[in-house]
């Protein structure tokens, strides 16, 4: 009886172990979540070729709006509207719509909201 009681100690201690690992891993995750949104968006802005067309500032290509600030110009929720849909926002818009999901234009435009 006694080694069995041993060996039921141990699941004990594992099971303990992984719901610490899971509790320290969720409040990591939510604690990095703005920053973490933000680097993304920053990496998006090259994988969505936005450079092409857009400075910020030293890396781009001149050809569009400077975007080094453009996070004191217009909220967080406008950024990520004109993203998915740059028409909606301004009929005359000549920034063509970019094919991206929800997820890539929350990250840029949290990306584009800190730049101020
Ligand atoms: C083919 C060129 C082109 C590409 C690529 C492009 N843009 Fe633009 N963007 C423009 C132009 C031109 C404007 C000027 C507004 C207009 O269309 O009237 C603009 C405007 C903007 C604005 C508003 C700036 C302001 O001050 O009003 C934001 C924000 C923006 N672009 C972000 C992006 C992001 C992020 C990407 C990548 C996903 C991107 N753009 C890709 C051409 C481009």
């Amino acid at each position: 009886m006694r080694a069995r009681a041993g060996e039921l100690r141990v699941p004990w201690a594992a099971l303990v172990g992984a719901a610490v690992a899971i509790a320290v891993a969720t409040t990591a995750a939510f604690g990095q979540d703005a920053s973490g949104l933000a680097a993304r968006g920053k990496r998006l802005f090259t994988e969505q070729g936005c450079y092409g067309c857009h400075m910020i500032g030293k890396m781009g290509t001149p050809i569009a709006t400077d975007l080094s600030q453009v996070g004191s110009k217009y909220p967080e929720a406008y950024l990520r509207q004109w993203l998915r849909e740059p028409q909606q926002q301004k009929p005359q818009a000549h920034m063509p719509k970019i094919q991206m999901a929800e997820a890539e234009a929350q990250a840029l435009a949290a990306y584009l909201a800190s730049l101020k």
